[in-house]
């Protein structure tokens, strides 16, 4: 797709269509509104009358017309937004990404879009570009036959006023963004056979080339020898060798991260398939287990994003690549194993295996200079149960770190809720026989047990846990976005990442 960013007229651009917000109660005889009215030839304020167009959310209105010598744009589509004081900068991509939809599901290539709201013209251009790109990406990589072949090539970004390294930068940064959100998407929805630990390591390593990242791939020897018992616990019954994959950015300017200096820390759950383990999960349904990488996606694409972006601080990425299968070498329950801080852990379900390896994962990004670590992951259904597909469960042992990146989310439009930890729910993974087990008491408060379990394994850092095991995947099409693999997350976390600089 190509982008192109101009301060001019709107009406005259040279694209196939115009695309424009309309607000809740907007009369078609104001601002922006008055201008397309005539250009059209009152053909809005007809829609206005006839139609009950009212500006709503996700009211949609296509009006054609004749091109009068101006522009060569000859369709206006007008997208209803809903009140003027919700509209906020992250809703220019939503807006972005239906209109991209809708002309792409009528062949109409190109199109202009006039974003409105009040943000900076950076921001405003870099929500437009994300999101037009964001609203492309579909399920159908596979398919042989009616793939959806259909695409909109061009957008254009007027804002009046704006200055031309403005367009240009927000365009830059919107590219990056939305592209590396789809690297995210596209590792979730990728089948298990294909995508397996390894693979998922050498996607990496040839991402961090294309970026300028630096990538270090730790296979199972490795691991061995810097005692992560937990997290190689997981591989024993599968075939595919874990891997742990390490990606550094560094400034440009700053050089190494200093010894003693603030290094922030992105982990993820990437188990590329959870059967459960000899704790089999039932079969309806595991085919969805193929996303329990989400969380591994999520750095890798955050990572990318932040290579491209070239923020002033340095950041660790670290993902746990690992298969959960059932097989005679697989762990049972009531193992016990030991983790590479020295912890022992009661294997008592085997699937609840996300922790296993986040334990290794998070102590190893410690022990690599980590002082703030956020952790991702697929971690628990519990979560999907209290808070559905809308919010994403975060946890933390520190409440500053953990308002800062809920704080992140509003800003971007991602929904974070906290959920508690504490004394009282570390005690329940205590075990009788090892340091702590891998499960709480039955039912109660699953979340949670998940957080604690990995919080044994954070020393000194500021550490918050992120279960996006409701909010990876979505199941149903959105005017801007297509179902499946969401890449929630990773907007927020540049956003935290560019506000610690
Ligand atoms: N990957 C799953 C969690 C999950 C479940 C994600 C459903 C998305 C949809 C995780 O490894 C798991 O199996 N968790 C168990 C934990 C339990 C055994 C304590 C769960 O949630 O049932
Ligand atoms: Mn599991
Ligand atoms: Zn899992």
């Amino acid at each position: 797709m190509k982008f192109q960013g101009i301060a001019g007229n709107f009406a005259e651009v040279n694209a196939d269509a115009l695309a424009v917000p309309v607000f809740k109660g907007e009369s078609p005889s104001d601002g922006v509104l008055r201008e397309l009215d005539q250009l059209s030839g009152g053909l809005i304020s007809g829609l206005f009358k006839t139609e009950d167009f009212k500006g709503d959310s996700g009211q949609e209105a296509l009006i054609r017309f004749e091109a009068r010598g101006r522009g060569k744009a000859s369709r206006l589509l007008l997208l209803g937004v809903g009140d003027e004081k919700d509209y906020k900068p992250q809703s220019v991509a939503a807006v972005s990404g239906a209109a991209t939809r809708f002309f792409r599901k009528r062949n109409i290539k190109s199109f202009a879009l006039l974003p409105r709201g009040s943000a900076d013209a950076v921001e405003t251009t870099q929500n437009a570009v994300q999101g037009a790109i964001t609203s492309q990406f579909e399920l159908d990589k596979y398919k042989t036959k009616d793939k959806l072949e259909k695409e909109v090539t061009s957008l254009i970004v007027c804002i009046d006023g704006a200055k031309t390294a403005d367009l240009k930068r927000g365009i830059d940064r919107g590219e990056a963004i939305g592209e590396s959100i789809n690297f995210t998407r596209d590792l979730a929805n990728e089948p298990p056979n294909i995508l397996t630990p390894s693979e998922m390591a050498r996607r990496a390593q040839a991402m961090a080339g294309e970026v300028g990242l630096k990538c270090e791939v730790l296979d199972e020897a490795r691991m061995q020898k810097m005692g992560m018992g937990s997290l190689l616990s997981v591989s024993l019954g599968s075939e595919q060798p874990a891997r742990l994959i390490v990606l550094r950015y560094t400034p440009a300017k700053g050089a190494a991260p200093k010894k003693g200096g603030d290094l922030l820390a992105l982990v993820g759950k990437g188990i590329t398939f959870d059967t459960g383990g000899i704790s089999l999960k039932p079969g309806e349904g595991m085919d969805a287990m193929k996303y329990d990488m989400s969380g591994g996606a999520t750095v890798l694409g955050t990572m990318r994003a932040l290579a491209l972006l070239r923020p002033s601080v340095p950041v660790l990425g670290v993902v746990a690549a690992v298969e959960n299968m059932p097989d005679g070498k697989a762990s049972r329950p009531s193992d016990v194993v030991t983790a590479m801080n020295g912890k022992t852990i009661e294997i008592l379900n085997t699937d609840a295996e996300g922790r296993l390896i986040l334990a290794d994962a998070v102590a190893y990004a410690e022990q690599q200079g980590a002082t703030r670590i956020v952790d991702m992951a697929t971690l628990t259904g519990a979560v999907i149960v209290a808070l559905g597909d809308i919010n994403t469960g975060i946890m933390g042992n520190d409440q500053a770190f953990v308002d800062e990146i809920v704080e992140c989310g509003r800003e971007v439009g991602e929904g974070f809720w906290q959920l508690p930890v504490g004394p009282e729910y570390s005690k329940q993974i205590k075990s009788d026989i090892a340091d702590i087990k891998n499960i709480g008491p039955r039912g109660k408060a699953g979340t949670i047990m998940g957080a604690v379990f990995i919080q044994e394994f954070v020393d000194k850092a500021k550490w918050a846990h992120l279960d996006i095991a409701g909010t990876a995947w979505s199941d149903g099409v959105k005017p801007h976005q297509a179902k499946g693999p969401t890449g929630v997350a990773v907007r927020s976390l540049i956003r935290l990442v560019e506000k610690s600089q």
